[in-house]
């Protein structure tokens, strides 16, 4: 077998003879694990000649953008742009209910944000960037373009997942995907050796559109992306409380545009419903829900009616995927 230090000393010897010395390098940060991994091993070939952007959409979970730019300012030193985009994408957002329609619409404003930047950094440096860092994984690889002989036939899009291909056209950038040859356990490996915190590393994915495909309908809707940040914070600190996070592959809060009578105090309420989904998983593709003890679930049911204003319901899904998928939407 090959022992990872070798892998990470083999990248970085490639990327320094394929990037000129006066080359710069860009990569979109998206929080995730793999485009982070890969970052830090640009980083580590090619210093501050790389320059990373990482987007605020507005549909980041609670405290999110704090989170993980601290670990890729203070933990990794990577050079990060943060750019607050919230109201750019929100305002495409408004009024749109069609789950792929919130997805193109994300899709490409982060395209145009990224053009900006790649723009803006080409005044700044008085050239244009020539490379582009994508923390693409093998599985990715061989699910978007099979092997020929491999038996694998193209899937249908279920969903439009926009974090593999979906860049500028006309931006010339080459590609370096540092990651393309490792399965994820590997890219784990790589990120302990480039000293990315364990806890960062263990993180459950997420989404390129976040929020927007966990809130049903429109992601504007009164405090929906609210009510689903504080529920979702809630569920999830419970199961890292509990000792079971890595236990699971996903979990999350959804938002229902439901409203259903509840009585809190002496108050009838006519309030929203939160979905909890948690599942196990080998690779996204099929999962199974998760079983919770009745206590812990009793608990978080509570915590989340108590603490998050316009709640009076919490249901759990108990959908394997097939036949539900692992997000709501
Ligand atoms: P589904 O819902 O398709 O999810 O069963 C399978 C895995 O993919 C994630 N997912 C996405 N990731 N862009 C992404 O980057 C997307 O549009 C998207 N939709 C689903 C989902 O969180 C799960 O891990």
């Amino acid at each position: 077998g090959w022992k990872m230090e070798d892998v990470l000393e083999q990248e970085i010897n490639v990327i320094k003879d394929l990037v000129g010395p006066n080359d710069h390098v860009i990569c979109a940060l998206s929080g995730g694990v793999d485009s982070t991994v890969a970052a830090t091993l640009v980083h580590k070939a090619i210093g501050d000649r790389l320059h990373c952007i990482f987007v605020d959409n507005g549909l980041l979970r609670y405290k999110e953008r704090e989170r993980v730019m601290s670990t890729f300012e203070s933990d990794l030193h990577l050079p990060v742009t943060c750019v607050d985009a919230s109201d750019r994408f929100l305002s495409k957002l408004k009024g749109v209910t069609d789950p792929e329609r919130k997805r193109k619409i994300i899709g490409g404003e982060f395209i145009a944000i990224f053009d900006d930047f790649a723009v803006e950094l080409e005044h700044k440096l008085g050239k244009k960037p020539a490379f582009l860092v994508q923390g693409t994984l093998y599985p990715d690889v061989i699910e978007s373009c099979p092997p020929p002989g491999s038996g694998r036939t193209h899937s249908h899009t279920i969903k439009s997942h926009h974090n593999v291909g979906g860049l500028p056209k006309d931006m010339k950038l080459k590609l370096i995907e540092p990651l393309k040859l490792l399965f994820k356990d590997e890219v784990r490996e790589l990120g302990s050796i480039l000293n990315v915190p364990q806890a960062f590393l263990k993180r459950h994915p997420f989404p390129g559109p976040g929020l927007a495909v966990r809130v049903l309908g429109d992601v504007t809707q009164g405090n929906a992306l609210e009510i689903t940040r504080q529920a979702d914070e809630i569920f999830v600190q419970a199961i890292k409380d509990a000792g079971i996070y890595d236990s699971i592959w996903q979990a999350f809060a959804v938002f229902l545009p439901v409203l259903t009578v509840g009585v809190q105090g002496d108050q009838r309420t006519h309030s929203y419903v939160v979905g909890l989904r948690a599942i196990t998983s080998e690779d996204g593709m099929t999962a199974d829900w998760y079983k919770f003890q009745s206590e812990f679930l009793d608990n978080v049911s509570r915590k989340i009616c108590n603490n998050v204003r316009g709640v009076n319901r919490v249901v759990l899904d108990i959908t394997s995927k097939p036949p539900a998928t692992v997000e709501w939407e």
